[in-house]
């Protein structure tokens, strides 16, 4: 009867019963709640598994509510659970408004969602707006023949002569043209040949596109994470891209994609997408690999009616522990305009525990990283089992490789597998993660890098994660403070101030595996102090230190607050 009397108010005000929608800014300065909150990406065959299949599920997922909460998350991702080949692990959606049933049932998404949303937890589903699967029945049809009802639905084209219409190559090998001999024509995909692009230039397929946001909107979903929109539409005149010196991993020819991604009709597309968001109260998230700045600064619109968060790559792909290279990439991207979003990991990209730990130091190396993501202006997402120091497990022998284009590629691309390894909850077999064969096999080490085992060990990731997130949720300059570049001719040290009124905290990174000395002066930035109170630190030490002399141990993380 509540819960009724509730939906029929919230639905006047144009949300679903179950939405923890946002209805206005949090704070005095206009934020949204997007911009308070901490992201947490989930890949769903990954994170728990409930019935013992060894793929991950819904009910899985629901089950950990408690927690994520209790880690300190306030948005989920989940990757694509609708029904799928599983060809690309989801990203080959057969049906966009329905659960794939191996993740579970609608009924099992409604119910995580009130779940979620008792806790406070928004959900955020993924979009795969540039391509279907070639089982979804509009691919069904238009393939059926020239003349189907969603022919023009897909990217149709006859060749030249015998070859295929251009040189534009996929991104997962071969060429991006597929031949199809009952229609005598090819067919394009950037990505394999079962995820057939969709013709984004057809308003029917705009308007279906469209319809499926509104779909997940009604049912409460705070937003979307838009997969690959770099490459939602392609030059009518088909040109040849230019080809580039040397050879991919898949051995095909370097290419620039200056004829097949992001042309300018994206921006189109996203600002309608933005205006539909507008009206749920949405937020957009996009896979914004973009090159520079320059490039970023498009997909928040010209007059940020695009994007809210286009993802900051650039700031994964800093390819080694360097206070300078830090410090270059996050100076671009917060003065960029727009509301900054930080990525160290995700399912595409090896562990970040992998990319800097020196295979000596990585806890320290992982809980310096967590300090720094989870430190700056802008909204950290986070990957699921960063916060306990997960690394890779990659595939030795090409045979066991479940990712396609580890098995093209091999073995110069080993595919993803290595990222996308079960969750370590426990040291029980499989790491408690299902009682069945999981479907990728758990590295040793989850004996210790587990969650039940760090939770018990106050200087574990974990804790540190905890911590860091409990303080960036309480800490106004945290929240809301600008970002103020300390020492910047220091190589090894990355320090910096998050300055809010009267308040600032001060964060500092040793990024070196040598002990270092920095001293602060913070007059110039309004705080004319000697002292920080310690709110965080890897290192032992009193409630207060002394701006003048800090000493570091190697990889440690200093992070104090100072008032005027
Ligand atoms: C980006 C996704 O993150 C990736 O996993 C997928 O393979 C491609 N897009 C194609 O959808
Ligand atoms: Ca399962």
């Amino acid at each position: 009867m509540f819960c009724k009397f509730v939906g029929l108010v919230l639905l006047v005000a144009g949300f679903c019963s179950t939405a923890l929608a946002q209805t206005q800014a949090v704070d005095a300065e206009g934020h949204q709640w997007w911009q308070h909150a901490v992201f947490y990406e989930i890949y769903p065959r990954s994170f728990m598994d409930s019935n013992d299949d060894g793929i991950g599920d819904l009910k899985g997922i629901a089950s950990k509510l408690d927690y994520l909460k209790s880690l300190g998350v306030d948005a989920i991702w989940i990757t694509p659970c609708y029904p799928s080949p599983q060809v690309d692990f989801g990203y080959d959606v057969s049906d966009y408004e329905n659960i794939d049933p191996m993740y579970g049932t609608l009924a099992d998404f409604d119910r995580l969602q009130q779940e979620a949303s008792k806790r406070g937890i928004r959900i955020i589903m993924d979009f795969v707006m540039n391509h279907t699967s070639d089982q979804h029945a509009w691919f069904l049809d238009s393939r059926s023949s020239r003349t189907a009802a969603k022919r023009d639905w897909y990217m149709w084209h006859d060749g030249k002569g015998s070859a295929p219409p251009n040189n534009w190559v996929s991104t997962f090998g071969g060429s991006a043209w597929t031949w199809d001999a009952k229609t005598g024509q090819y067919f394009y995909h950037y990505f394999y040949p079962q995820q057939p692009d969709l013709n984004w230039r057809n308003p029917a397929v705009h308007d279906a596109m469209f319809d499926v946001t509104r779909w997940w909107y009604k049912r409460g979903v705070a937003g979307f994470r838009l997969d690959a929109v770099d490459t939602l539409f392609e030059d009518p005149g088909l040109h040849d891209n230019p080809v580039l010196p040397g050879k991919d991993k898949f051995g095909d020819p370097n290419e620039e994609n200056l004829y097949n991604a992001k042309l300018p009709e994206v921006h189109v597309v996203l600002r309608d997408l933005r205006k539909v968001a507008d009206e749920n109260n949405a937020v957009l998230i996009g896979e914004t690999w973009t090159k520079d700045v320059s490039e970023l600064k498009q997909y928040y619109g010209d007059h940020g009616d695009e994007l809210q968060m286009p993802m900051d790559f650039m700031f994964a792909k800093v390819d080694r522990l360097s206070a300078t290279e830090f410090r270059r990439q996050i100076a671009a991207v917060d003065s960029a305009g727009g509301w900054p979003v930080f990525v160290l990991s995700n399912h595409d990209i090896v562990r970040s525990s992998v990319r800097y730990g020196d295979g000596k130091n990585n806890r320290a190396i992982e809980k310096l990283m967590a300090s720094l993501y989870l430190t700056l202006r802008g909204t950290p997402i986070m990957y699921y089992g960063e916060e306990i120091g997960m690394e890779n497990n990659d595939p030795v022998r090409k045979e066991d490789v479940k990712d396609p284009i580890g098995r093209v590629g091999w073995p110069q691309e080993k595919g993803r597998d290595g990222e996308r390894t079960p969750m370590q909850w426990d040291d029980s077999p499989n790491a408690g993660f299902t009682r069945g064969t999981p479907w990728l096999p758990v590295p040793l080490s989850y004996k210790t890098v587990n969650v039940a085992s760090e939770l018990k060990d106050p200087s574990s990731v974990l804790h540190a994660y905890r911590r860091l997130l409990a303080l960036r949720h309480q800490n106004r300059a945290l929240l809301d403070g600008d970002y103020v570049a300390l020492n910047e001719s220091d190589t090894n040290v990355l320090s910096y101030l998050r300055r809010y009124k009267n308040e600032a905290v001060l964060v500092v990174l040793n990024m070196s595996s040598q002990p270092q000395r920095v001293s602060f002066d913070l007059g110039p930035q309004g705080f004319a102090v000697q002292n920080a109170s310690t709110l965080f630190t890897t290192m032992g030490g009193g409630s207060k230190v002394s701006l003048s002399h800090l000493s570091l141990q190697p990889f440690s993380v200093y992070v104090g607050a100072v008032s005027k």
